[in-house]
């Protein structure tokens, strides 16, 4: 089965309204038409609407960083999957290792987020990683399938055509460090591996996996040739119109 690449921008908390305009605006002008790769922006929440109506028309979709798993009511500082639905948002990025690792949230957290998005009618980003420490203490697959699996309870096979999932060692998060190809490989396999597990081999065959984890114009195509990468997660190189470009032309 030919999966469909996905390349995503994550914004994280940076631009400002009309930086962030500018950004989706040149984007929306270089890349807007391409509709080989499925495209989206992950900006700050408060951008979100902006940016929706900036690439409006445009084959670029628009998602938050994250959610709330209530849908209204004494939760100060938080959003809800309806309100970002509300914003004319299709995705929501779940799990992303700042989230985890920055703002302490668990495996449950993220799993009840993960389902109040599905059931809110939104595509789900998946984010997952082990730590450079695990890495190195040989956990980099025990890491990963305990987020999978805890992170996906309760997801049955069919809710699966809207998750991604987003492989992002945190040792390769804005450090400049790479996984190599054939690191990121060998673990987007494994994920696949426990997809079918976890479900069945239609579901392993059709889900998208990201690498996340300073991917960029000059290692894109790489790592995208890898048989199990299926687009990417980009920090750093999502925020400057020629960097996200080029990057994503390495995957035409
Ligand atoms: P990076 O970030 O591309 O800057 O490494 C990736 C991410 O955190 O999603």
């Amino acid at each position: 089965m030919s999966r469909k690449l996905f390349i995503a921008g994550n914004w994280k908390m940076n631009t400002t309204l009309q930086s962030g305009l500018d950004l989706a605006n040149g984007l929306k002008e270089t890349i807007g038409s391409i509709d080989e790769i499925e495209l989206a922006f992950f900006p700050p929440a408060v951008y979100l609407k902006s940016i929706c109506d900036a690439v409006a028309g445009s084959n670029i979709g628009v998602g938050a960083q994250n959610m709330y798993f209530e849908d209204s009511g004494a939760f100060t500082g938080e959003i809800s999957g309806a309100m970002v639905k509300d914003t004319g948002c299709k995705y929501v990025l779940l799990g992303h290792s700042e989230r985890r690792h920055v703002f302490g949230e668990t495996d449950e957290m993220i799993n009840r987020k993960v389902l109040k998005a599905l059931s809110d009618g939104l595509h789900v980003v998946l984010a997952v990683g082990e730590l450079l420490e695990e890495r190195e203490a040989g956990k980099t697959m025990e890491v990963n399938e305990r987020q999978i699996r805890i992170g996906l309870e309760g997801v049955d096979a069919a809710a699966m055509s809207n998750v991604t999932i987003a492989y992002e060692p945190v040792w390769a998060i804005g450090t400049g460090k790479t996984a190599s190809p054939e690191q990121a490989q060998e673990t987007h396999a494994k994920i696949r591996q426990l997809l079918e597990k976890l479900y069945n081999a239609d579901v392993a065959a059709a889900t998208r996996i990201q690498y996340g984890g300073s991917m960029k114009p000059s290692n894109a195509a790489e790592l995208l040739g890898q048989p199990d990468v299926d687009g990417g997660l980009i920090g750093g190189a999502s925020l400057k119109v020629e960097d996200f470009t080029a990057l994503v032309k390495a995957g035409l």
